[in-house]
């Protein structure tokens, strides 16, 4: 038998309580042999001149070699004022660099993306802004399933762990098709 997939998912909130990192757990402890969480809490602001004295930060080089021998990429993404939170997008732009590299990172990968805010409009928008990212960097984003949860004060407990069944169940079949996706891609 061929050997499982395995995506990286990347929170894009540092808060320990975050819900969308608490998103990135649930999907974790419902398929454990395919989904590793990966941290970006150490990497530095972009700055190109550092990246021209020292070259890209030990932190990134090592996310970018797990991206890229992993089959996915799951982003679970805040939405902060309409838009991709900055700490987030620093993430992804360390990621793409140098471009000599972001074949072997981004190019064909697929990609998924969630999100959760406590407001009413499920990350809608934070997740449509990722799109022409994502289409720069060429990967192959999935777009079949849809997951945006609203209300997340109500669907999570205090330290940030997934609560509510009826998101317990759509975060399963969001990844379960995405991981068949995957497999046939
Ligand atoms: C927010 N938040 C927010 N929520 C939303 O649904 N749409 C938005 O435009 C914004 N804008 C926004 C701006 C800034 C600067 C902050 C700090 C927050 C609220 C946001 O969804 C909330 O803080 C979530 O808890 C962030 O996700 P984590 O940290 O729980 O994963």
């Amino acid at each position: 038998m061929a050997a499982m997939s395995t995506v990286i998912a990347i929170s894009g909130s540092l808060r320990k309580a975050s819900f969308n990192s608490g998103l990135l757990r649930a999907a974790q402890d419902q398929f454990p042999e395919r989904i590793e969480i990966a941290g970006i809490a150490d990497f530095p602001l972009y700055n190109a001149d550092v990246e021209a004295a020292k070259g890209v930060p030990a932190a990134v080089e090592a996310l970018k070699d797990r991206i890229a021998a992993a089959d996915g990429l799951l982003l679970a993404t805040p939405e902060y004022n309409n838009g991709i939170p900055g700490v987030m997008k620093n993430a992804v732009d360390w990621l793409s660099r140098p471009p000599a590299d972001i074949p072997k990172v981004f190019h064909g990968k697929p990609v998924a993306v969630i999100g959760a805010t406590p407001g009413g409009f499920g990350t809608i928008l934070a997740q449509s802004a990722w799109l022409p990212v994502l289409r720069t960097l060429r990967t192959q984003p999935w777009l079949e399933g849809r997951l945006m949860v609203s209300r997340a004060g109500e669907v999570f407990g205090k330290d940030g762990s997934l609560q509510d069944e009826k998101t317990t169940q759509a975060l399963h079949d969001f990844v379960e098709d995405f991981l068949a996706f995957i497999e046939d891609a």
